[in-house]
C-alpha cells in the first residue's frame, strides 16, 4: 500500500479518469483525494470508504495532491493528540513543507504554514503562550460576557424580526460570534460584514483564502499596535502585558487563532443547533415538554456535526505505529473529528442519543484542546435561546432536503437557513459600549453550561432563559444588583431577575 511517505507528487499519476469511473477522485498512487468534485459532493462518504479500506488511519491527498495520513478512529485521534513524544503541531517538521511539496500558495497555507502562534507551538514554548491565553480568557467577566451575548443576540434579531423572514445563517449565526469576539478582543469598531466574510473565507480552502488572511492580519496588527500604545481592560491588552512577554507579532497571530477558531466554530455550531431545533420533530416535542435543553442539543450536535470537522496538520516526530500503520518521522497527519465521532467502536448506533456524554472530538484533545469551548457553548446557548424566545413560531421556509451545505476539508457548514415567523416589533436593547469592568481572575471561573445531567429545565423555572439557568449555578446567593446605565427595574423581584440574568 502506498503511504504518504512514499507518494511524491506526480508519481504513478493515473491518466484523468472520466467522470463516473471508479477511479474518479483518486490521485497519485491511487490515494483518495479529500478535495475536488467527489469530496465536495460527499466527504463523509469518502471517510467511510477509507474506514472500510484502511481502518482507523488512512493515507489520503489534500489540495495540490499533498500526501497526509487521515486519522479517523476515535481512539487513534486521542492517542495522537496525547502522545507529544511522537506527534507535534510544529509544521516546520513536515517533510512536505521541507521538500516544497506543500507550496506557500496552497489554499491550506493559513492552517499549515508555521507561524509564531499557539497552534504550532510545542513543549515549554506552547505552555508559555497557552498560559498567557488561558490567563487572558480566565480574566473575562463571565456575567458581562453573558450580558453582551444576550444583547447582541437581541440586536441581531431586531434587524429582521419585523419582516417575518430571515436567513439564520447569514443574519444571525455568522454574526453573533464575530460581534462577541470583537468585543472580547477589545475592538468592537472592527466588527463588520467584511471581517465576518473574511473570517469565513480563510477556512474554506478557497482561492481567496490567502487574501482574506492578509485582511484579518491587517486588522489584528493595527489593533495590537493600538493596545501596545494604550492598554485597556480587554483580552488583547492582557496578552500584551502578560509576564510571558509575548511580542506584538505573536499577540497578533494568536488573536487570529482565537478570532477564527471562535468565529468559524461557533457560527457552524449555532447554525447546526438551529437546524436541529427547526427540523427535528423529536427535539421540538422534547423542548416543549421540557425534557431536552438547548445545551443538550448543543452537545448532541457536537457529536453529530463537529463545527470544525478536521484539523491540519500534525507531524510525526519519530517513526511510530498508529492504527496499525507505520508512520515515518516527518509524515503529515490530520485528525478528522467528524469521522472519529462516528467511529463504530465508540458509537455502534450513530442514531442513538449521546446525552450526558461529552467524549466527542469537536474540541480536539491533549495539549492543544480548545481553551475557548466554554465561551463557544455560552454564545451558542444564549444566542439560540434568545432567538427561540423572540421567535417561538419560527419555521423552516424550505423543505429540509433543499438545505445546501458548503463542504471544505476542515468544516462543513450550512449555506443558509431560511425561516418564516410572525412579524414582531423590535425590542428595546440598550447595549453598553463595553462588556464592563473586568474583575480579578476567579479561581473557579467557568462560562460553560453544566453537564447535561445537572442541567435540566426541571431544576429551574419553566420560562427561564439560558442566563437564568447558568446564573443560578454561577451565583447562588444574590448580592447587590450591578450598577448599570439602563432603566431601573421596577420592584424587588424584577431587580433580582435582572441581576440574575445578567442583563
Ligand atoms: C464551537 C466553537 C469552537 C470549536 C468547534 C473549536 C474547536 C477547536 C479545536 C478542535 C481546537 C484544537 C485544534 C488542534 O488540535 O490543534 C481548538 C483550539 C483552539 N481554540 Fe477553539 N473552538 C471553538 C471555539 C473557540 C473559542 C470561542 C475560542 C476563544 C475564545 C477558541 C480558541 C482556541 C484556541 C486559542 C485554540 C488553540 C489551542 C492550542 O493550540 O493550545 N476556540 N479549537
Amino acid at each position: 500500500m502506498t503511504t504518504p511517505s512514499h507518494s511524491p507528487r506526480g508519481a504513478d499519476e493515473p491518466s484523468s479518469p472520466p467522470p463516473g469511473c471508479p477511479a474518479h477522485g483518486l490521485g497519485p498512487g491511487g490515494l483518495r483525494r479529500l478535495y475536488g468534485p467527489e469530496a465536495d459532493a460527499d466527504l463523509a462518504g469518502i471517510y467511510e470508504k477509507l474506514r472500510a479500506e484502511h481502518g482507523s488511519v488512512a493515507p489520503v491527498l489534500v489540495h495540490d495532491d499533498v500526501p497526509i495520513w487521515a486519522v479517523i478512529g476515535h481512539t487513534e485521534v486521542l492517542h495522537m493528540l496525547r502522545t507529544r513524544t511522537h506527534f507535534t503541531r510544529d509544521s516546520r517538521r513536515l517533510r512536505v513543507v521541507q521538500d516544497g511539496t506543500f507550496r506557500p500558495d496552497n489554499p491550506l497555507a493559513p492552517m499549515v504554514t508555521w507561524a509564531p502562534l499557539i497552534s504550532f507551538a510545542d513543549g515549554a514554548e506552547h505552555q508559555r503562550v497557552r498560559g498567557a491565553i488561558n490567563d487572558a480568557l480566565a480574566a473575562i467577566d463571565d456575567r458581562g460576557l453573558r450580558r453582551f451575548i444576550h444583547r447582541s443576540s437581541q440586536r441581531l434579531v431586531n434587524e429582521f424580526c419585523e419582516t417575518g423572514t430571515a436567513d439564520l445563517v447569514s443574519q444571525f449565526a455568522e454574526h453573533l460570534p464575530m460581534a462577541v469576539m470583537c468585543e472580547v478582543l477589545g475592538m468592537p469598531d472592527e466588527y463588520n460584514e467584511r471581517l465576518v466574510q473574511a473570517g469565513r473565507d480563510m477556512t474554506k480552502g478557497s482561492e481567496t483564502a490567502v487574501a482574506s488572511n492578509e485582511y484579518v492580519m491587517e486588522v489584528l496588527n493595527r489593533h495590537t499596535a493600538r493596545r501596545r500604545a494604550d492598554p485597556k481592560e480587554d483580552f488583547t491588552s492582557r496578552l500584551l502585558t502578560h509576564p510571558a512577554q509575548l511580542a506584538d507579532d505573536e499577540v497578533a497571530q494568536n488573536l487570529r487563532v482565537v478570532l477564527i477558531a471562535a468565529h468559524e466554530g461557533t457560527a457552524n455550531l449555532m447554525a447546526n443547533v438551529l437546524r436541529m431545533v427547526l427540523t427535528d420533530p423529536r427535539f421540538r416535542a422534547q423542548l416543549n415538554g421540557g425534557q431536552m435543553t438547548v445545551p443538550e442539543a448543543i452537545e448532541q450536535s457536537l457529536w453529530d456535526e463537529p463545527p470544525m470537522s478536521a484539523q491540519l496538520a500534525y507531524a510525526a516526530i519519530q517513526d511510530a505505529e498508529l492504527g496499525g500503520k507505520q508512520i515515518k518521522a516527518g509524515d503529515a497527519l490530520m485528525y478528522v473529528s467528524s469521522a472519529g465521532n462516528l467511529d463504530p467502536v465508540v458509537r455502534p448506533d450513530p442514531k442513538a442519543s449521546m446525552a450526558g456524554n461529552r467524549a466527542h472530538l469537536a474540541f480536539g484533545g491533549g495539549a492543544h484542546e480548545c481553551p475557548g469551548q466554554d465561551i463557544a457553548r455560552a454564545i451558542a446557548d444564549i444566542g439560540v435561546d434568545a432567538l427561540l424566545m423572540r421567535l417561538p413560531d419560527a419555521e423552516l421556509a424550505v423543505d429540509e432536503k433543499e438545505l445546501r451545505w458548503r463542504q471544505t476539508i476542515i468544516a462543513r457548514h450550512l449555506v443558509e437557513l431560511p425561516v418564516t415567523f410572525t412579524p414582531r416589533p423590535q425590542q428595546d436593547v440598550k447595549l453598553r459600549p463595553t462588556m464592563g469592568g473586568v474583575p480579578a481572575p476567579r479561581s473557579e471561573w467557568e462560562v460553560s453550561t453544566p453537564a447535561p445531567a445537572q442541567r435540566s429545565l426541571a431544576t429551574v423555572p419553566a420560562q427561564a432563559s439560558a442566563e437564568d439557568r447558568s446564573e443560578q449555578r454561577l451565583a447562588p446567593i444574590p448580592a447587590a444588583p450591578p450598577a448599570g446605565d439602563e432603566e431601573p427595574p421596577r420592584g424587588a423581584l424584577q431587580r433580582l431577575l435582572r441581576w440574575w440574568r445578567g442583563y
